[in-house]
């Protein structure tokens, strides 16, 4: 099995930059995840929502957790469960409009971390996203635009703890998916990681590293790169001994955002018959789709938005 791939961005300044794109190729093409290191957010930094989140989640969320866990019965389970997960989340939006400000109980200096590391998360996602642009031969700025519609993109942040579960072959900490969204940038507990994504037909554990963040595609780039960068399913077991913290921030369209496949991307393909092409949508619509079909395989999804295609007379706006 080849090694799950850590990309040092430093090396994007230097001698070896078309290397690193290489590995940034490949990684989108054939895993669909990728780490990266020296990202330029400081460590420090990164350390301090580390510890705000860990804190956060000991004052404000355990104690709700284990309730819910007696309420629902999850102790000691003897059956599957498949229509839970064994997570305690809470959700920010930055993007179009912040609502930190609203979201209860978080603390004054908590709230004020997480406000910058999500301008910090955007900035770098929007580098990734033309790194990828580049990568496809696709003009600068080319995914930001397509992500536009007329507000700008979504961005927004799950915090999520795993608190240890005594019985994790019954209850996943997160079912198996796929992103719906455009890019995810994802700051895991560098202790445990629980995440693990599926390669090949097995499931590949994603490291835990310090200071590293990791970053996956979601299916609107599948969509836009027609196929040629695949969303891929993941999923999170949650430890025995120790929780573990995931802080994912989702770069997404916008709700109005028309989503289709690259023109430039469909004329090189097409040269060889009769390839596959994804279909056009508004992405809220794709989002409410999504919103049942979550657990399931992305194909029906897409199916269906191909299917709507040619009766809906948005999706051809
Ligand atoms: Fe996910």
């Amino acid at each position: 099995m080849e090694h799950f791939p850590v990309i040092n961005m430093e090396k994007l300044n230097g001698e070896e930059r078309a290397t690193t794109m290489e590995q940034i190729r490949d990684a989108c093409e054939n895993w669909g995840f990728f780490e990266i290191l020296n990202h330029r957010i400081p460590h420090d930094f990164m350390d301090t929502v580390e510890r705000l989140t860990k804190e956060h989640y000991k004052k404000c969320m355990e104690q709700r957790f284990k309730e819910l866990v007696a309420t629902k019965a999850l102790q000691g389970l003897q059956a599957e469960v498949t229509d839970m997960d064994w997570e305690s989340t809470f959700h920010l939006r930055h993007l179009p409009q912040s609502n930190i400000s609203e979201v209860p109980d978080l603390s004054d200096e908590y709230r004020k971390v997480m406000k910058e590391f999500a301008l910090k998360l955007e900035k770098l996602a929007e580098e990734l996203l033309d790194l990828l642009c580049e990568n496809l031969g696709l003009e600068k700025g080319y995914l930001k635009k397509a992500f536009h519609g007329t507000k700008g993109p979504t961005f927004g942040t799950k915090v999520a703890n795993y608190p240890p579960c005594p019985t994790p072959d019954k209850i996943k900490g997160l079912r198996a998916h796929t992103d719906a969204g455009g890019i995810v940038l994802l700051l895991q507990d560098p202790q445990v990681s629980g995440l693990q994504l599926l390669k090949d037909g097995e499931w590949v554990d994603v490291p835990p590293l310090r200071h590293s963040i990791v970053i996956n595609l979601g299916d609107q780039l599948e969509v836009i790169t027609n196929g040629k960068y695949k969303s891929v399913e993941h999923r999170v077991v949650a430890q025995t001994d120790g929780a573990c913290m995931s802080i994912a921030s989702f770069y997404n369209p916008g709700s109005d955002a028309v989503i289709y496949p690259a023109p430039a991307l469909l004329e090189k393909e097409t040269d060889d018959g009769n390839k596959k092409v994804y279909p056009k949508f508004v992405f809220e619509d794709y989002m409410t789709l999504y919103a049942g079909m979550k657990f399931q395989a992305k194909e029906p999804r897409f199916k269906a938005m191909k299917a709507r295609e040619t009766t809906a007379p948005t999706a051809t706006a």
